[in-house]
């Protein structure tokens, strides 16, 4: 073909009659096409390529860019090494792309540490402002660091947690990349339960067929995002199997054990039921083995008013007769302190 309109363009010259600038225009395109076609190869190779291999470039500056907010984390029938957990969390980003997420494994550590506490597997998603992110599922813990973490939580008002993946995205037509997700997000903690309080208390001088001598009402404000229930949501299905020992341990129930000491006597201990504690205010009831011989004679020779300091520390924690090493060591970590009026206690018994 070219070679015939190479002939034709040849003999235009000797012609009298100029041909029309559109035509010289469409014969020079009919000529040299392949030289359009090598340069747009060109232009293209020159100018969106790089474009295209600086595109997971430009995911990864997103993905660091992005935001996460935890929004709630609810703990459910834990166990010494797991727990259910369901997290809510919200992604902000202000990117133009809004790629789509492959699901991906990430893991969980308080911020600095070596050791992640878990995995959890983040979900597919797409990546808008807003796209709301839930983790629902049974977590596995991994060594003590869990502890660390709970003990954090509770010691501070705000806790760095660092999760980590290597997630896959891909936006629209563009190739299937990786990028590396590390992210630092700033949780509220319980901040050593800072107004707790014991009221409505009662103490009596003959202890109950259990041993108990004092009852009241403790209130626990609960700044963070978090909700931890150690309640059953459904009875196991053997209850004869998972009970322990003790004679009034209660399968399918939590129970958190307080020591109670004033001055650094021990006095007794305190015990709270069925605990669940959702963000703000808390309310349990507590019961409490208290040695009334004891705190009788400290009010005989220095609490002469009746009003006792008490200090309060985590002895342990047991849910399902079995006990959560990583709640009694965040209880263990904190001392709470309550002024009883134990002779306003002891009235109207
Ligand atoms: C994004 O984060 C990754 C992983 O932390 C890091 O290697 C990379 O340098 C960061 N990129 C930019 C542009 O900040
Ligand atoms: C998980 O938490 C979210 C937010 O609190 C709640 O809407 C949802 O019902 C929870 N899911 C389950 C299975 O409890
Ligand atoms: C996440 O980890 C689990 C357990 O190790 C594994 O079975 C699963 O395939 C992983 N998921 C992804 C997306 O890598
Ligand atoms: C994640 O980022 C933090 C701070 O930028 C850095 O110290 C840490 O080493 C990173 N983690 C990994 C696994 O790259
Ligand atoms: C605890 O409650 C009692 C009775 O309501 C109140 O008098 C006291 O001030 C409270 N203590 C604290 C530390 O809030
Ligand atoms: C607390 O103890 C008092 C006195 O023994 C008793 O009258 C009251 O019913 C108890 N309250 C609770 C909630 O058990
Ligand atoms: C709670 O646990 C403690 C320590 O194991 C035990 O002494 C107490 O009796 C238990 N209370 C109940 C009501 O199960
Ligand atoms: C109370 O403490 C005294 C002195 O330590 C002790 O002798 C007594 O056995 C204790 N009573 C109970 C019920 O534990
Ligand atoms: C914790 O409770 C157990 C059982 O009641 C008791 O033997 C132990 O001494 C307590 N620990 C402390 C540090 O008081």
């Amino acid at each position: 073909m070219s070679d015939k309109y190479g002939a034709t363009e040849m003999v235009i010259p000797s012609t009298t009659s100029k041909p029309s600038f559109g035509t010289r225009v469409k014969n020079h395109f009919r000529r040299f096409w392949w030289a359009h076609l090598i340069a747009f190869i060109v232009i293209v190779l020159v100018i969106v390529l790089p474009g295209l291999c600086r595109y997971p470039n430009i995911a990864q500056d997103d993905v660091n860019d992005s935001t996460l907010e935890v929004k709630s984390i609810s703990i459910t029938d834990p166990t010494p090494d797991s727990f259910h957990l369901n997290q809510t969390q919200v992604l902000g980003t202000d990117s133009m792309f809004h790629p789509h997420f492959y699901e991906f494994n990430a893991t969980a550590r308080l911020s600095g540490s070596k050791k992640p506490f878990t995995v959890v597997q983040i979900p597919p998603m797409k990546a808008n402002d807003g796209t709301v992110i839930n983790v629902d599922q049974d977590v596995d813990l991994e060594g003590d660091a869990f502890g660390d973490f709970s003990t954090a939580i509770m010691l501070n008002k705000e806790v760095d947690m660092n999760l980590f993946g290597r997630p896959r995205l891909k936006q629209g037509a563009l190739p299937k990349i990786g990028v590396v997700y590390n992210k630092t997000v700033t949780i509220k903690g319980l901040n050593k339960l800072e107004g707790f309080n014991v009221t409505n208390y009662h103490i009596t001088v003959d202890p109950d067929p259990f041993g108990n001598s004092m009852n009241g009402t403790v209130s626990i404000p609960n700044p963070s995002v978090l909700t931890i229930t150690m309640v059953s949501r459904s009875p196991p299905p053997f209850p004869c199997l998972t009970q322990s020992s003790g004679p009034q341990s209660n399968a399918n129930k939590g129970n958190l054990t307080m020591d109670l000491s004033v001055d650094g006597t021990h006095v007794g201990q305190a015990f709270l039921n069925d605990f669940v504690m959702r963000p703000g205010e808390n309310k349990f009831d507590m019961t409490a083995k208290v040695n009334n011989t004891v705190v009788m004679d400290m009010i005989g020779d220095k609490y002469t008013k009746g009003i006792v300091p008490f200090d309060i520390t985590g002895n342990s924690s047991i849910y399902n007769g079995k006990e959560l090493p990583y709640f009694s060591k965040a209880l263990k970590a904190n001392t709470l302190k309550v002024e009883l009026n134990i002779l306003e206690g002891l009235k109207g018994v």
